[in-house]
């Protein structure tokens, strides 16, 4: 796929392929496009030439609802964007009621264990001002998994924690990836095209409730590298 903003092309010709259950992450220098890849696939930027298909139907083709692809698809910025006037609880039990038609009860239970999975318990009656970052991050991957998403789209999600909150986090993407260290970047590359790095061979299929089929991680730099982060975009 190729996209590009006025004269400037970010993406020239990516060419990527993500099993299920793989988890990948895209390491490049500050702006040489992971962001606007990951943007791309949630169909928050329209893309110049090429087609993006998830669990093969194309996302890109004519007609295609984008409110309905995103339904499969969750994403997670750097900064958390949970909702400040609503506990823990109901952040994660919002998109499942609205956009799923579950009842309360139901996302209630699910999101409960979703929290508990993650080591969030205690926190489901909390507001999000008495979390630390690393919590408040942890939350917002619950809430992006609360939606049963095919596909979870991480950009950056550690780079605006404190060096000593980045191992949660991590850890919490290693715990859904299937199994332990899964998460681990690829070597740093200058071109975003030649470096969407393979993490590691493909995890068996499972029918694990909460684990996306697939994981793409805008890592920055080498946020997920045990080198430490390096990005600042
Ligand atoms: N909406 C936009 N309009 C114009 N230029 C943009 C837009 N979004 C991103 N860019 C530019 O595209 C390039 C890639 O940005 P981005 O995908 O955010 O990089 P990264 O996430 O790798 O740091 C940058 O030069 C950035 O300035
Ligand atoms: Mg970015």
């Amino acid at each position: 796929m190729r996209k590009a903003f006025g004269k400037l092309e970010v993406l020239r010709g990516i060419d990527l392929e993500v099993a299920e259950h793989e988890v990948i992450c895209l390491i490049g220098a500050s702006g040489s496009g992971k962001s606007t890849l990951l943007r791309c696939i949630d169909l928050l930027e329209s893309i110049d030439a090429g087609r993006i298909t998830v669990a093969g139907s194309e996302i890109t083709g004519r007609g295609v609802n984008a409110n309905q692809v995103r339904r499969d698809i969750g994403i997670v910025f750097q900064s958390f964007n949970l909702f400040p006037h609503m506990s823990v609880l109901r952040n994660v039990t919002l998109a499942p009621r609205k956009v799923l038609g579950l009842s309360r009860q139901q996302a209630e239970a699910e999101a409960t264990e979703l929290l508990d999975r993650f080591g969030l318990a205690d926190k489901r009656d909390e507001y999000p001002d008495r979390l630390s970052g690393g919590q408040q991050q942890r939350v917002a991957i619950v809430r992006a998994l609360a939606t049963r998403p095919q596909l979870l789209l991480l950009d950056e999600v550690t780079s605006a924690l404190d060096p000593e909150l980045v191992a949660e986090v991590l850890n919490v993407i290693r715990l859904f990836s299937g199994r332990r260290g899964a998460a681990r970047a690829g070597p740093a590359r200058a071109d975003l095209h030649r470096a969407a790095a393979r993490a590691h061979p493909p995890v068996p299929a499972a029918d694990h409730r909460g684990r996306p089929a697939l994981t793409a991680v805008d890592s920055g730099a080498g946020a997920v590298s045990s080198a430490g982060r390096a990005g600042d975009s």
